[in-house]
């Protein structure tokens, strides 16, 4: 195992594949260890093209352009940060032996498609889901919801952070479900997912990390890190989630069957749901996980140091040292190079700290920053997060 210089003949090449606030921190420990990094996204000064020593804007779901930025750049390691990539290429690359995909470019394809992930989770390693059938129609929908029994979650098989998702509890709102899945989804692939809904006491993310030690691979588990979401997006999150010892012990099982299936190295954020001891698997990122934001505050290794240590071949330490927090900053408006208020504020908050992305165009309901936070509690740490969150005003520039 070494590490070369960057710029030079030695380097270790990094390849982000997407540059948003997640492949920002993964890129500043990449940094750390004196790995060059280079970042693609879909457009310019993407958070973490800002902390890269190169950066590429491409549409990263052309199969063409993409492989002429990966010839060009010949990374060592490629690490998608996103699912909406022609990940074809990636196969390509990795059987040829160009370049390793992190975790594997089996994992990238079958997590970018919900069918693929929940065909594996469900039908092959026999893992407890919701319910679930899938769709090509709206009148599929309707049957489909029928046959789970209402209420259920409509969601198309690509698609992530919420969009083109919902919720219907009555048979009449199966079209505008429908409707809805096809104007929002990532691709015209005119399929969804219809899930029935679990009653869960709570929802964790449970990041697990694939680590080579001795020369084999080890499985590790962060704490639980419990989460609220919004319309399918987080708005906070919490480390640890109080749980059963019996609810933990088949969460990690879980997520150990599926994290083996996905396999290669890195964090992957694995999506359950728990109610008393009984937990269902929801789903997989094969990458550090937004939710997990809140490591920054609370592990001795953040999940993007522990992503960073991973892919490149190194040991790790998923210890947890203190209980936190992590609140939401939205950018509250639509517009370019806004400014953040307050941010003086925000930091008397005790124990808190800010990310701020540095995204160059502010929407609404984006996600522009996050505020950390420690406490004695989690119920501390959530108060003081959201306080400090609270405190960061965004204003047009
Ligand atoms: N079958 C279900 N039963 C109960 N709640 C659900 C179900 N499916 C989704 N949810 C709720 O909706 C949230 C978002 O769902 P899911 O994670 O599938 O969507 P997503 O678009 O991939 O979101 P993200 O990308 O933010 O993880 C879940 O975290 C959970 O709170
Ligand atoms: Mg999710």
């Amino acid at each position: 195992m070494r590490l070369g210089t960057p710029l030079s003949m030695t380097a270790t090449r990094v390849m982000l594949l997407g540059g948003g606030e997640l492949g920002k921190e993964v890129a500043i420990e990449l940094q750390r260890l004196g790995v060059e990094v280079v970042v693609v996204d879909r457009y310019a000064n993407a958070p973490a093209m800002q902390v890269a020593h190169r950066s590429h804007v491409i549409p990263m779901t052309d199969p063409q352009i993409l492989n002429g930025v990966i010839l060009a750049e010949g990374p060592d390691i490629i690490v998608p940060e996103i699912e909406a990539i022609a990940t074809e290429i990636l196969a390509q690359i990795e059987a040829a032996g160009m370049a390793r995909v992190i975790p594997t470019a089996r994992a990238t394809q079958l997590t970018m498609n919900r069918e693929g992930i929940r065909r594996l989770a469900a039908e092959e390693l026999g893992l407890p889901t919701s319910p679930y059938a899938f769709a090509g129609s709206a009148e599929e929908l309707a049957a489909a919801a029928h046959e789970i029994g209402l209420p259920v979650f409509v969601k198309p098989v690509m698609s992530s952070s919420g969009k083109g998702q919902s919720f219907i509890d009555a048979i009449e709102d199966a079209a505008n479900a429908w409707a809805y899945a096809q104007s929002s989804g990532r691709v015209e692939t005119a399929r969804i997912i219809v899930e029935g809904r679990i009653d869960f006491d709570f929802e964790i993310t449970l990041l697990t990390v694939r680590s080579m030690k001795d020369g084999a691979v080890v499985t590790d588990f962060c704490a639980p890190i419990g989460h609220r979401q919004v319309k399918g997006d987080y708005v906070e999150s919490w480390q640890p989630q109080a749980m059963s010892a019996a609810a933990l012990a088949r969460s990690q099982e879980i997520a150990g069957k599926v994290t083996e299936a996905l396999g290669g190295l890195g964090v992957f954020g694995v999506e359950l749901f728990v109610k008393g001891d009984e937990v269902w698997f929801s789903e997989v990122s094969p990458r550090p996980h937004d939710t997990g934001l809140v490591t920054l505050a609370t592990q001795t290794l953040s999940e993007f140091a522990l992503h960073a240590r991973a892919i490149l071949g190194l040991p790790v330490d998923v210890s947890q040292r203190e209980v936190g927090a992590s609140a939401v900053i939205y950018g509250g408006m639509d517009a370019e190079g806004i400014a953040f208020e307050g941010v003086d504020e925000a930091l008397s908050v005790p124990t808190a700290d800010l990310r701020l992305f540095g995204k160059p165009e502010a929407f609404e309901r984006r996600r522009m920053g996050v505020a950390l936070a420690r406490g004695e509690t989690t119920d501390l740490a959530r108060e003081r997060a959201r306080e400090a969150a609270g405190r960061v005003r965004p204003v047009k520039g």
